[in-house]
C-alpha cells in the first residue's frame, strides 16, 4: 500500500506518518528527513538543498525524484510505503507516478490533511524537533532530552521555522503544491480529506477510517 501525505507544511504529516506506518505495517519516507540528514552529513545532496530549504523554498524535482526512486527500489518499502513530504509539484507527483509504474505498482490513496495558516503559525512557531530522528514536539524546550526510547538524541528548533521562512513555506504551498491536490484528483487517484485538527491520535482516528484500515 502507498499512502502520499499531503498538506501544508506543520499540518501534522510528521506526526501522523509513523503512527499511520505502525498500524498499516510499512516504512515511512520523509524527504524532507533525508535531506535534513544529508544537510548534517553535509554530503553533495545536502550542500544543494540547504539553500532551498533554509529559505522555505523547495528543492528542485530532480533532487526528490531521484531519493524516491532510490528508496523505492530498495528492499525497505517492498511491502508499501507512507511517503510524508514527498510529492510537492506536479512533476514530483508525475515523476513518482512513472516510477511506481515501473515497478508495477502504484499510489493507492492520498491523505489531504486540512487545516488554517493561523494554527499551521501557531504550532511551527511552538515546534521542536529532534535533531537525530527528526521526531517534532510541542511544548518541549531546545536541549531537552528525546523521549523516544533509544534515540538519545536532543531538541532544536528548524531553521525554516523562522517566521519569514515560515510565510514563505505558505507562499510555495499555495503556488507550487496546491495544484498537486487537483492532479490527482484528474487522474482517479483516491483523495481523502482529514480534519487536521484535533489531537493527535484523533487524527490519526480520522485517518485509518478514512482509509478503512
Ligand atoms: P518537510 O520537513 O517535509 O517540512 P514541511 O512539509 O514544511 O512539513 P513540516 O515538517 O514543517 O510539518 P508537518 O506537516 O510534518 O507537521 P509536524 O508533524 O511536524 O520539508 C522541509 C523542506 O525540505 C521543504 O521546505 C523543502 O525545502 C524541502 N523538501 C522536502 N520535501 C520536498 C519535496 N518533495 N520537494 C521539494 N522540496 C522538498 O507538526 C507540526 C507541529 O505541530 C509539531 O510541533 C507537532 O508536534 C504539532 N502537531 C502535530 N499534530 C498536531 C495536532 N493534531 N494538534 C496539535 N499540534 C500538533
Amino acid at each position: 500500500m502507498i499512502i502520499v501525505l499531503f498538506g501544508k507544511p506543520g499540518a501534522g504529516k510528521g506526526t501522523q506518518a509513523p503512527l499511520l506506518a505502525e498500524a498499516l505495517g510499512v516504512k515511512t519516507l520523509a524527504t524532507g528527513d533525508v535531506l535534513r540528514a544529508a544537510v548534517r552529513e553535509g554530503t553533495p545532496r545536502g550542500l544543494e538543498a540547504k539553500g532551498y530549504m533554509d529559505r522555505g523554498d523547495l528543492v528542485p524535482d530532480a533532487v526528490i525524484l531521484a531519493i524516491v526512486k532510490e528508496a523505492l527500489e530498495g528492499p525497505d518499502y517492498r511491502d508499501g510505503a507512507i511517503l510524508d513530504g514527498v510529492v510537492r509539484t506536479v512533476p514530483q507527483a508525475e515523476g513518482l507516478a512513472t516510477a511506481l509504474q515501473e515497478l508495477g505498482r502504484q499510489v493507492d490513496a492520498v491523505l489531504c490533511f486540512d487545516i488554517e495558516n493561523e494554527e499551521i503559525v501557531r504550532r511551527l512557531a511552538g515546534r521542536t524537533v529532534c535533531e537525530r530522528c527528526q521526531t517534532p514536539y510541542t511544548n518541549a524546550a531546545v536541549g531537552d532530552p528525546c523521549s523516544r526510547p533509544g534515540c538519545g538524541g536532543r531538541l532544536v528548533r528548524r531553521k525554516d521555522d523562522e517566521p519569514d521562512a515560515i510565510r514563505r513555506r505558505l507562499e510555495v504551498y499555495e503556488a507550487q503544491t496546491a495544484p498537486v491536490f487537483d492532479w490527482y484528483q484528474q487522474h482517479g487517484t483516491r483523495v481523502l480529506q482529514i480534519d487536521a485538527v484535533g489531537g493527535v491520535d484523533e487524527v490519526t482516528r480520522r485517518a485509518r477510517q478514512a482509509l478503512g484500515r
